[in-house]
């Protein structure tokens, strides 16, 4: 489909998204069902709508960012942080700060909570957590879940903190108020600095391999030295040393000055 160019332009000036760090192909594929499904006939047609349109706008959004997630997803690699990475940072930094940079709706920051709990009492625990998707950080505010979210749990963690309200479960208020929500573009915001632990993970999937570099550097810069990145499970680091990271464990990576 012709006039994925001036679309790019015309979301830039609309929204400060630039959809050129994307990956062409797949993001273009995606869009295309989209405007097809919609019974438009052309990127100009697409945008006009959700120009026009909040809901179609909204949409769009929900779209493009794809906010599937699930807590403790990949679970060994979340066995990981908790037996190695956390107690060995958590004994060099009492006061871990946390960030879950592309936090969706808030499976992955209710997760570190959790699991934070089998080190520090509720009250002790604050995390920050940021996406780029107002929708989605509604919906982690809310904290209602469905059945297949909650599979990987722990038996005793969902018991403690979950409620069953019909066919969806409830997170508990005590996990919410542990987690600082906050909307961020990770490709355009200055990021925040002096982390112990940032978790950034099936989001990188997204980017070209530039934006890629430039948030390596960038999250790199944000970690404390000894600090780590935890990355999805197809997202390893091609040159880590680059941004002055080693590989630790898989999917774990240090900042080592
Ligand atoms: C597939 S979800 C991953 C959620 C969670 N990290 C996990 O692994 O389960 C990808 C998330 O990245 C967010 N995202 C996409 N582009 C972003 C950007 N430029 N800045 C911040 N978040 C972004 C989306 O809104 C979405 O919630």
């Amino acid at each position: 489909m012709e006039g994925y160019e001036g679309f790019k332009k015309d979301v830039f000036n609309y929204t400060g998204l630039d959809l050129s760090l994307y990956k062409e192909k797949q993001m273009k594929r995606r869009l295309e069902s989209r405007i097809n499904r919609l019974g438009k006939n052309s990127y100009k047609e697409f945008f006009q709508l959700i120009k026009t349109n909040k809901e179609a706008f909204d949409d769009f959004m929900n779209y493009l960012t794809i906010n599937v997630s699930e807590f403790f997803r990949n679970p060994e690699q979340w066995k990981k942080l908790e037996k190695t990475i956390l107690p060995s940072l958590i004994k060099e930094s009492p006061n871990i700060r946390i960030w879950s940079a592309a936090c969706s709706t808030g499976e992955e920051p209710y997760t570190i909570v959790m699991l934070l709990t089998r080190f520090f009492p509720l009250s002790k625990i604050k995390i920050f957590a940021a996406d780029i998707d107002d929708e989605a950080i509604r919906k982690a505010k809310v904290g209602l879940y469905k059945e297949k979210s909650l599979e990987n749990i722990p038996k005793d963690l969902r018991d403690k903190y979950f409620e069953k309200i019909g066919n969806s479960y409830k997170i508990s208020d005590e996990i919410k108020s542990c987690v600082e929500f906050k909307k961020m573009n990770l490709l355009a915001d200055e990021y925040p600095k002096g982390f112990d632990l940032i978790v950034c993970r099936n989001v990188m999937i997204y980017f070209t391999d530039e934006a890629k570099d430039q948030m390596y550097t960038k999250f790199s810069d944000s970690l404390r030295n000894g600090g780590f990145l935890f990355v999805g499970s197809t997202e390893q680091i091609i040159s880590p040393s680059k941004y002055n990271f080693s590989s630790e464990e898989t999917f774990f990576y240090k900042k080592s000055l």
